[in-house]
């Protein structure tokens, strides 16, 4: 922990990255309709974002694009801007790290500390300041294993912990979580959540973090933003989830203090959440 501790932002020249989406959309290969449709976001630097969504509504496409890595291979389309910084996501790709929504795909090497290390490699970390970072990331994670041992041997869960790592490593000034506590139990979860939270207080970096369990994230994120296509089944679905997790949301009774013995429908109906509506404001 200690080396990790030592790290921070400034001295490893973290910058924290600003997000900006204006109508932007993607279709992916292959397919008739976006997989985000005109989308508008503004994401300051350092700004800690829970992106939440029903399944289908494009949280990882976004991820994906905010990576740099959405290939513009064959029929794909692309509509409005994004950018990072500024500039076209690919070309800050090296200043983004992106959990991958399944920890398997994310497993490159064969040894766990050179998996950790890969990504640090590749943005030319200097060698010894690698390995410190590799070590201070597994503490972070919680995955106390010796830096030769198999990542074939590794669960799910621990998976899912040694990807978060080689993310640590990279000190990314964007970090980007696609369902990062998917495959921890409880504890695992708190515990990773924490992880993360530290490397952004001591990095200052922008997150983007995709999870169902709102109630995990809902007190360490500065903001709540709905991805959801424009029908008002989803936009009930997301206002459930945040109700149930505790968090207001204008212009909804939450059913906890129902009026009338009401089964939770505003009076009045409520207006649908927009598409790709930010439906949070700061919490
Ligand atoms: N690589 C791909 N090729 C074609 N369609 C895709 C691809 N990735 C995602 N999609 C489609 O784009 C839509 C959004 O998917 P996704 O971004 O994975 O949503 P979410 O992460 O919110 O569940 C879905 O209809 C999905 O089937
Ligand atoms: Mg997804």
């Amino acid at each position: 922990m200690a080396s990790y501790d030592d790290d921070d932002g400034a001295r490893h020249g973290v910058r924290a990255a600003a997000v900006s989406a204006k109508g932007w959309g993607w279709r992916h290969s292959g397919r008739a309709a976006q997989a985000v449709h005109d989308l508008e976001l503004e994401i300051a630097p350092g700004e800690r974002v829970l992106l939440l969504g029903p399944s289908g509504a494009g949280k990882s496409t976004l991820l994906h694009a905010l990576a740099g890595v959405l290939g513009a291979d064959q029929d794909a389309a692309e509509s409005g801007l994004l950018t990072v910084d500024g500039e076209h996501p690919a070309a800050r790709r090296g200043h983004a790290g992106l959990m991958q929504q399944d920890p398997e795909a994310q497993v490159v090497l064969s040894r766990i500390g050179d998996d950790v290390a890969f990504g640090a490699e590749n943005l030319a970390v200097d060698r010894d300041e690698i390995w410190r970072r590799v070590g201070g990331a597994l503490d972070a994670v919680g995955l106390d294993f010796p830096l030769d041992h198999p990542t074939s041997a590794l669960s799910g869960g621990q998976k899912q912990r040694l990807g978060l790592a080689g993310i640590l490593a990279m000190q990314p000034g964007l970090l980007l979580l696609d369902e990062p506590t998917a495959n921890l139990d409880p504890a695992g979860v708190l515990e990773v959540r924490d992880a993360v939270i530290r490397m952004l207080d001591r990095t200052g970096a922008t997150m983007v973090v995709v999870e169902h369990r709102v109630a995990v994230w809902v007190d360490v994120v500065d903001r709540i933003v709905v991805l959801a296509p424009g029908d008002r089944g989803h936009g009930a679905q997301a206002r459930r989830m945040l109700t149930e997790a505790g968090v207001w949301v204008p212009g909804y009774l939450p059913a906890t203090r129902p009026r009338d013995g009401g089964s939770g429908t505003p009076p009045g109906g409520s207006p649908g959440i927009p598409p790709g509506g930010d439906v949070g404001g700061s919490i």
